[in-house]
C-alpha cells in the first residue's frame, strides 16, 4: 500500500488494472479446478510425479495389488447384546466420553490459538514448535479424530489449511519417512476414508509421490533418512543399520494409497520389502523374528542380535495381520509371516513378572513382552516393561480373532492388562517408558510363580540414593510419561474384541491417572517421573499423537462399539483408521 501511493496516478491505474486482470484469471481458472474453490486448494510446489528416477522400476515388472473377492473374514468384534447395552451401561459410558471430548476440545483449541499450522503447541510456553518439518503434524494427525468426535466445524477448518500444505516447503534438510508416513499420510488417508473430501486424498496423492521417492535407492529398499538434496540429486541410498520398524511400518499407507489412486507404484515397494522379510525370516539369530536392526544397503541383512516388540520393532510385527486383513485375506504371505513371529515372541519373549503375596486372592494373570538377545545358541531374556510394547496385547487378540486362535485372544488380554496393572502399581497411577521385573521362568502356559524378596532385591534397587520403585519393578531405566497410547490402545481393542465390561473401569481408572498427572492450565504434558508422589513436574511437550491416538483410543473405548467398528476399518500404529474391502469381515456387510 505504501508504494502504491507514493505512485504517480496514471501508474496506480495500470497497476489496479494488471491487479483486476489477474485477479480475473485466477477466478476464471479456479472454475476448473474444483478444490481451489472449496478448500483454497494449493498443489505443492514441486511436482514430485514429474520428478526422473536415477533407478526407475517400469511399470510392467510391478507387482500388482492382489485381485479377486476379498475373503469374508472372522468378526473381529465381540456382538453386544442389548442387556449389555443397558440404559446404565450407556448413561456411564456417555458420561466418560464426554470428558475425552472436552480434553480433546480443550487440546485442541490451545493448538489452534497458539500454534496453528505449526508441527505441534507445547503445553506450558505456548508456542508453537515444528518437529516434523513444519507441515502442520498436530493439524494433519488430528482431523480423522475431529471427525469421529463430531466436531464438523473445527475439521473444515483444519481442511482449509491442510489444502494449502507445501511438500516442498520446509527449513529442515531432510525429513523421516517412516513418521511422515504413519502421522502425515496416514493421517490424510484415514480422513479421507471417513469423510470423502477429495481434497485429502489429493494431499495424500502429492505427499505419496514425494515419499515414493525414497525408494529411488540401488536396490529399492527405501532411505529412512529422506534427505532432499540427496534425493534431488538421485543419491539416495537404504541405511546400513536401519530400524526394523522404519522399514516394516510402510505396508499399510502404501498399500491404501495404491487402492485409493489405482496406481500400483506404491503398493509394489512395499510388496518387494514383505519379499526380504520372507527370505530372512527363519535366518535370523531368533527365527520368526527379525532383530531391531537391519542392514538395508546390503540387500537386508539381518544379523544383528537384539529383538523386541518395543522401540525400533514394534509396528513392523503391527502391520503383518494387518496387511492381511487390509488386503482382504488375499496374501497369505502375511499369514505366515504374523503366525510365526507370533509363536516366536511367545516362547522368548512373554513372561509373567514375579509379583508379591499382598493380594488377596490370586495374583493378576499378567503377561509383559522383554528384550531377547541372541547370538543363535544362547537365548537370554531381559525383562523389560517397556510402554511402547504395551501394544501388543492388541496384536495378539486382533491376530487371534483373525486366525482362529483363541489362545492368542488370551494372551492378548494378558498383556493388556499387564500394562494397566502396571500403570496402577505407581502413585501418578501411570507407568514409566522403560522399567523392568523379575521373569517367572518361561513356561510353555506362562504360569506364575512365587514371590521371593531375596530375589527381587537382588535385582532391585539398591544403593543410597536408588529410587523407591514399587515391588516388583527392580529399574527404571526412564521414568518419564510421554503422553503415549499404547496401553489404553490395547483396552480398547481387547474391549471390542472380547466385550468383558471391566476393561471400561480399567480404561477410565487410567484416564484419569493420566489426566491427574499431565493436565496443564492450556492442555497436557508430558511428565518427568511416574514414580512421583503428589505434584508431577512436566517436561512441556506434547505430541501430535496425543490428540491422534491416545485420546482417539480413550474416546472410542467409551463409544458404542459401532463407531469404527474393528470389522470395517484397520488402524495404522498411529490410530488412523482405514477402510476394509467391503466383505473384509462377517457376511451381508
Ligand atoms: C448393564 O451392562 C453392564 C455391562 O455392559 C453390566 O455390567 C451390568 O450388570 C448391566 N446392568 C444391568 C442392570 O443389567
Ligand atoms: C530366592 O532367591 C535367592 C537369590 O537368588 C535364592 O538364593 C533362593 O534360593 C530363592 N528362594 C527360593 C525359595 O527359591
Ligand atoms: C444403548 O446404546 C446403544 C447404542 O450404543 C443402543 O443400541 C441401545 O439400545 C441403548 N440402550 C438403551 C437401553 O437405550
Amino acid at each position: 500500500m505504501v508504494v502504491l501511493i507514493s505512485q504517480p496516478k496514471f501508474q496506480r491505474i495500470a497497476l489496479l488494472a494488471a491487479g483486476c486482470v489477474l485477479v480475473t484469471y485466477f477466478l476464471l481458472r479456479t472454475d476448473r479446478v474444483p478444490y481451489q474453490t472449496t478448500w483454497g486448494y494449493v498443489h505443492t510446489s514441486f511436482d514430485w510425479a514429474k520428478r526422473q528416477p536415477r533407478y526407475p522400476i517400469v511399470e510392467s515388472s510391478m507387482t500388482k495389488l492382489p485381485e479377486g473377492t476379498p475373503r469374508d473374514l472372522p468378526l473381529i468384534q465381540h456382538v453386544f447384546t442389548q442387556d449389555e447395552l443397558n440404559e446404565s451401561h450407556n448413561k456411564t459410558q456417555a458420561d466418560r466420553r464426554d470428558a475425552i471430548r472436552d480434553a480433546a476440545i480443550k487440546t485442541w483449541n490451545a493448538y489452534t490459538e497458539y500454534a496453528w499450522g505449526r508441527d505441534q503447541v507445547q503445553p506450558q510456553s505456548l508456542r508453537g514448535i515444528d518437529t516434523f518439518n513444519g507441515w502442520g503434524a498436530t493439524l494433519v494427525d488430528s482431523l480423522d479424530t475431529l471427525w469421529i468426535m463430531g466436531l464438523k466445524k473445527e475439521f473444515k477448518q483444519a481442511v482449509r489449511m491442510v489444502a494449502k500444505i507445501d511438500w516442498a516447503k520446509t527449513d529442515s534438510r531432510d525429513c523421516s519417512l517412516f513418521e511422515t508416513t504413519i502421522r502425515y499420510l496416514g493421517g490424510l488417508l484415514s480422513a479421507y476414508d471417513l469423510s470423502g473430501e477429495k481434497v485429502l486424498l489429493k494431499k495424500a496423492a502429492e505427499l505419496g509421490e514425494m515419499l515414493y521417492a525414497a525408494f529411488d535407492t540401488p536396490n529399492n529398499l527405501p532411505a529412512n533418512a529422506f534427505n532432499f538434496r540427496a534425493v534431488h540429486e538421485g543419491l539416495l541410498y537404504a541405511s546400513k543399520r536401519e530400524s526394523t520398524a522404519a522399514v516394516g511400518t510402510l505396508s499399510m499407507e502404501f498399500t491404501r494409497l495404491s487402492q485409493l489412486t489405482g496406481d500400483p507404484k506404491f503398493f509394489n515397494v512395499i510388496d518387494n520389502i514383505k519379499k526380504h522379510f520372507e527370505r530372512t525370516q527363519d535366518t535370523t539369530k531368533l527365527p520368526g523374528m527379525w532383530p531391531m536392526y537391519i542392514d538395508l544397503h546390503n540387500n537386508f541383512i539381518t544379523e544383528d542380535n537384539a529383538f523386541s516388540l518395543g522401540a525400533m520393532s514394534d509396528s513392523a510385527y503391527e502391520y503383518l495381520s494387518k496387511m492381511y486383513t487390509l488386503l482382504g485375506g488375499l496374501d497369505e504371505a502375511y499369514k505366515r509371516l504374523h503366525t510365526k513371529a507370533m509363536s516366536t515372541i511367545k516362547s522368548h519373549l512373554l513372561f509373567r513378572p514375579m509379583l508379591p503375596d499382598a493380594y488377596p486372592a490370586s495374583p493378576p494373570d499378567i503377561l509383559f513382552s522383554g528384550t531377547v538377545l541372541s547370538n543363535g545358541k544362547l537365548i537370554e531374556l531381559l525383562p523389560d516393561v517397556s510402554h511402547l510394547g504395551c501394544f501388543a496385547g492388541g496384536m495378539f487378540a486382533l491376530g487371534g480373532k483373525l486366525f482362529h486362535d483363541e489362545d492368542h485372544v488370551r494372551i492378548g488380554e494378558r498383556l493388556a492388562r499387564g500394562c494397566a496393572w502396571a500403570y496402577d502399581a505407581f502413585p501418578t497411577g501411570v507407568m514409566p517408558e522403560i522399567s523392568a521385573v523379575v521373569p517367572c521362568k518361561q513356561t510353555a502356559e506362562l504360569s506364575q510363580c512365587e514371590w521371593n524378596e531375596t530375589l527381587w532385591r537382588e535385582k532391585g534397587p539398591s544403593g543410597a540414593d536408588a529410587v523407591k520403585l514399587p515391588k516388583p519393578f527392580t529399574v527404571m531405566r526412564d521414568k518419564q510419561y510421554l503422553l503415549r497410547p499404547e496401553a489404553i490402545e490395547s483396552l480398547f481393542v481387547l474391549y471390542r474384541i472380547t466385550g468383558k465390561a471391566d476393561l471400561l473401569d480399567l480404561a477410565w481408572r487410567m484416564w484419569q491417572a493420566v489426566k491427574a498427572a499431565t493436565e496443564t492450565k492450556f492442555a497436557f504434558s508430558a511428565i518427568v517421573d511416574v514414580n512421583a508422589d503428589g505434584f508431577t513436574t512436566k517436561i512441556d511437550a506434547m505430541e501430535s499423537y496425543w490428540l491422534a491416538e491416545t485420546l482417539k483410543y480413550f474416546y472410542l473405548i467409551f463409544s458404542d462399539p459401532g463407531l469404527i467398528s474393528l470389522d470395517e476399518f484397520v488402524f495404522n500404529t498411529e490410530a488412523h483408521p482405514f477402510k476394509l474391502p467391503k466383505a473384509a469381515h462377517g457376511k451381508g456387510r
